[in-house]
């Protein structure tokens, strides 16, 4: 079995050459090979974390935001959106009730707003660490300069994620607009990792006009860049945005993506996403039995978390949005993992 022969040979060397990859990408609806492929995922994760998962409270902190991605909810011009920032008060407060669930991990995420300045950010950022100086800090707030990125490294955040979305720049300029560019995305990961972030790429499965030849690529730039973590989920239409009739992207490639990523790199750490959970019941039950080792819930304000809309039907968003700690918990049970109270820090720090 060829699909077999393949993920034994990533299993070994984690690496394939791209004819490789492009094989076994085609094979992703083979439900006895993504079997194969998840069984030694799991494996390969088990070996570093056993069936511990990592939690991160995931804090929306606004859904302003200067770029226009095409795929996206909150792009600029998307006059449908009903616009919010949390307040620090109010980011405070998020962090607090996520400690008390056991969280060690507070990722801000938000669309690029500039009002969160460097000076706001900075600030925030000393009053995070000095209340909950055993919590790790990610940030996820797009791209932004160097001297930015330093100043809030060394005002305590200590990882960023930024998926580069693809790869490849013909796809890139497919799904973004002309003022936007895969050279500036990918320097700023570079620059990220060279100041000192554990950093995170990713990419949605299924976006617009992705071929099997871009996921070669991204998987080949994935192991170039060797993140620390990679986020990915897939693509989910949004009404309001030019894709919001395409397709979503598949529960099966999402999947197998996971279990090759796993296999690729041993030790990285890698969500199953609220994406994942949100067009598959059980997506992140699956995500973490296809190699997955962290999951993320949502922490924000329950008021904001409808209008954090990158895509439709997005999960958690309701009034069952403050049980969501205990919910997870009750997932990963299910699967036998269990939830850890924890930094969750790459290995490789
Ligand atoms: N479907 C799925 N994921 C999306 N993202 C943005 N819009 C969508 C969508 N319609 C992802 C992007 C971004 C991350 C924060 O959310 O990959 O990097
Ligand atoms: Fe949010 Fe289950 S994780 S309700």
């Amino acid at each position: 079995n060829r699909g077999k022969e393949l993920f034994n040979k990533l299993y070994q060397d984690t690496q394939l050459t791209e004819t490789e990859y492009k094989e076994l990408l085609e094979l992703h609806t083979d439900k006895e090979i993504a079997e194969y492929g998840f069984e030694l995922a799991r494996k390969r994760q088990k070996e570093t974390f056993g069936n511990e998962v990592y939690t991160r409270g995931l804090i929306e902190i606004s859904n302003y935001c200067k770029n226009d991605c095409i795929y996206c909810g909150i792009r600029r011009s998307n006059q449908n959106a009903e616009r919010y920032r949390l307040s620090e008060e109010e980011i405070l407060s998020c962090c607090e009730s996520g400690y008390a669930l056991g969280f060690r991990t507070f990722v801000l995420q938000g669309g690029e707003d500039g009002y969160y300045t460097d000076d706001l950010l900075e600030d925030l950022l000393h009053k995070i660490k000095a209340a909950y100086p055993d919590c790790a800090i990610t940030l996820s707030l797009g791209e932004r300069s160097r001297e930015s990125y330093e100043r809030l490294y060394t005002a305590g955040a200590d990882r960023y994620l930024l998926r580069h979305e693809t790869a490849n720049e013909a796809h890139y300029g497919k799904i973004h607009p002309a003022e936007m560019s895969l050279k500036n995305r990918k320097q700023c990961l570079y620059t990220l990792k060279e100041i000192g972030y554990q950093v995170g790429c990713g990419i949605m499965v299924g976006s617009p006009y992705q071929t099997i030849d871009n996921l070669v690529e991204d998987l080949a730039f994935m192991k170039t860049f060797n993140p620390h973590m990679v986020g990915i989920g897939p693509f989910i239409p949004q009404k309001d945005t030019p894709f919001g009739e395409m397709e979503p992207g598949s529960l099966e490639m999402t999947l197998f993506l996971l279990a090759i990523i796993r296999l690729m790199l041993p030790k990285v750490l890698l969500p199953a996403t609220t994406a994942l959970g949100t067009i598959h019941s059980r997506g992140r039950e699956l995500g973490i039995l296809a190699g997955g080792n962290v999951v993320m819930p949502n922490l924000s304000p329950v008021k904001v978390r409808k209008k954090y809309a990158l895509y439709d039907n997005k999960i958690c968003t309701g009034e069952e949005a403050a049980e969501c700690r205990g919910c997870l918990g009750n997932r990963m049970e299910s699967i036998g993992y269990k939830l850890v109270v924890s930094r969750g820090d790459s290995p490789f720090i």
